[in-house]
């Protein structure tokens, strides 16, 4: 994830990755090219619907369908819990190749509010 520019975001908690794959209900896949790891792939199942939080594939390893089989396999996984919607919010210059897989835009409107993210009660 830190291979490809901007794609690490410097408000995530330094155990992002941890608090992710110990999430409940969370579908966590890598993709190895030997030892290395060059694509990571995760999605939630949160009842109405499943999440994709994340699908990322390292520069050296693009365009060679790392990506494609990621998603395709995530979603394999999501239909035979029963999940019958995926949403993600995803990068624009990624929109093509998620639109090629068969995501569209859904009829609703994706909202953001940053939170004040390490205050606790009774601090200031
Ligand atoms: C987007 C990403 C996950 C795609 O993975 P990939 O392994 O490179 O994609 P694939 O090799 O499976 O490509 C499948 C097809 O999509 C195309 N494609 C790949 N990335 C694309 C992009 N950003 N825009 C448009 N098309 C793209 C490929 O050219 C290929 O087309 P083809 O079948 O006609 O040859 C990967 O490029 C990546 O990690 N990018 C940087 C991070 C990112 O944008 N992640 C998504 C954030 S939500």
């Amino acid at each position: 994830m830190k291979s490809v520019p901007g794609f690490w975001d410097k408000i995530w908690r330094a155990d992002v990755l941890e608090r992710v794959l110990a999430s409940a209900e969370t579908i966590a896949l890598v993709h190895h090219d030997g030892a290395v790891l060059v694509g990571f792939a995760c999605a939630h199942d949160v009842g109405f619907r499943a999440y994709l939080s994340a699908l990322v594939v390292s520069p050296a390893s693009q365009g060679r369908g790392v990506g494609t089989h990621l998603l395709a396999e995530l979603e394999r996984r999501l239909a035979a819990r029963g999940c019958a919607v995926a949403i993600a919010d995803v990068w624009r210059d990624a929109e093509d190749f998620y639109r090629s897989q068969g995501w569209a835009p859904p009829a609703v409107v994706l909202l953001r509010k940053r939170l004040a993210a390490g205050r606790q009660e009774g601090t200031a």
